[in-house]
């Protein structure tokens, strides 16, 4: 078994530079199944996550190609596609699920395992489901897989979400694209990562109104065309080094962000004392003193992120003062905490709110890092705790962050991944 092995360390200095965005880029790779022809990414993640998606669109039929020296991924589509998505790469990946709008819209037909993925709560399908009947499919399960049909084709629909969910919206938006007529599908999330897959179905010829905001009204199309497109930067990947600065009272020049994705993030960073200097796509963040602890409350976007929630436990678990953390999305995102508290924390949780009394330094231990994030986050936590922390279960992390250990090592933290 891998673990990462870190030591206590400090301050983080120097660059680092943050790669496309996990949470995008497999939507784009997804969509690209909408258009035969070549299609192709750049600003790729060299993360697990992508070739695990790369493996489902080849089952499909399509070349795919990831050349890393140039983070390029190019999706050669052919004429006829397959329509099943198999449990053994569904369940490393529940982002798999976002190739079951694609399928309908392209094929009229979808079986797809039920997903698995991070332990990070039940999951939901409903709002995927209830968008996709309304455009016209049957959806029933069986065997274990979801079995979707649109025997007379998709037609647009008014549609309003429950929940401004991210995958469901990305789901009915793939299907209403390429729907007979026009659709408004309402309370859709609004992240940057829906708007860069937004941005690209336009390239592709899908005509869609309201980019960015919470209703988006679709013209159907009869067909896609491939194109090149340049994945937006990872905020989340960069948030996590932007907290790395602030947790070691470092100084940390980021590159490759676009800051206006991150405002409420860098808000709070500001709030705990850090300097924080955003030019063009470069961010530098620095901190001189002890953070200051913050209270988070996590909600879609422009809310503050989930995936940043365990990194700012973290933070302010070594902060002065006080601070309650609500987690509003994901219900058992907050297993982590029980792993930081293992590295001496003062965390206790009452439903969906963590309050953590911040104390001065940790207390390294062996920590498993239940998701992605919480991978991240527990590492950022032995760097700024006294002796030896391992943190098990890398491949999460592994899953999310491009080349985690060097972009650590080069910024002077003393990480290592070992075998256990
Ligand atoms: C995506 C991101 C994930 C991020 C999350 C919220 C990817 C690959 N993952 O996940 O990193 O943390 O957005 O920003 O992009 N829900 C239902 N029924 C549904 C759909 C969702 O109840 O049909 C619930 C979920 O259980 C969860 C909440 O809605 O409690 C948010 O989920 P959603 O926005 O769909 O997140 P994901 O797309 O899974």
């Amino acid at each position: 078994m891998e673990a990462f092995r870190v030591e206590r360390s400090g301050p983080l200095k120097g660059d680092v530079r943050v790669p496309g965005a996990k949470n995008s880029v497999l939507k784009l790779m997804a969509a690209a199944v909408m258009a035969e022809g070549l299609t192709t990414l750049t600003n790729v993640p060299q993360i697990l996550d992508v070739e695990i998606m790369a493996e489902l669109l080849r089952r499909l039929g399509c070349k795919v190609e990831h050349d890393i020296a140039t983070s390029t991924v190019t999706i050669d589509v052919p004429a006829k596609i397959g329509h099943k998505a198999d449990y053994d790469l569904v369940r490393k990946m529940r982002a798999s699920i976002s190739v079951l709008g694609p399928l309908v819209a392209r094929c009229g037909e979808a079986d797809i395992a039920l997903p698995g993925g991070d332990a990070i709560g039940s999951r939901g399908l409903d709002i995927h489901m209830q968008g996709l009947e309304k455009l016209g499919c049957h959806v029933h399960s069986e065997h274990g897989y979801l079995i979707v049909r649109a025997e007379n084709g998709l037609s647009g629909a008014n549609i309003a979400l429950d929940f401004p969910s991210v995958g469901a919206t990305e789901n009915v938006v793939m299907a209403a694209v390429l729907a007979k007529g026009n659709s408004n599908i309402d309370n859709v999330a609004r992240e940057p990562e829906i708007v860069d897959l937004c941005n690209m179905l336009v390239k592709m010829g899908a005509k869609i109104n309201g980019i960015g905001s919470s209703v988006l009204e679709i013209t159907g199309v009869k067909k896609l065309n491939p194109t090149t497109h340049n994945v937006v930067p990872d905020r989340i990947v960069a948030g996590t080094w932007a907290i790395a600065a602030v947790m070691t009272q470092g100084d940390i020049t980021i590159h490759g962000v676009k800051p206006s994705d991150m405002e409420l993030v860098l808000e709070k960073l500001r709030d705990t004392g850090a300097e924080i200097k955003s030019v063009e796509d470069r961010l530098n963040v620095s901190m001189h003193t002890r953070p200051k602890a913050v209270d988070i409350v996590t909600l879609p976007y422009p809310g503050f992120p989930t995936d940043l929630q365990p990194q700012m436990i973290a933070l302010n678990s070594i902060a002065t003062g006080s601070s309650m953390v609500t987690e509003n999305l994901f219900e058992a995102r907050f297993r982590f905490v029980n792993e930081l508290a293992r590295l001496g924390a003062d965390v206790k949780i009452n439903g969906h709110h963590c309050l953590v009394r911040g104390k001065e330094i940790l207390s390294g231990a062996p920590v498993e890092g239940t998701d992605v994030r919480a991978g991240a986050s527990l590492v950022l936590a032995g760097l700024v705790a006294d002796d030896v922390t391992y943190v098990t279960e890398v491949h999460h992390v592994d899953r999310g962050y491009s080349n985690f250990v060097e972009n650590l090592t080069g910024l002077g933290a003393n990480v290592k991944r070992v075998e256990m």
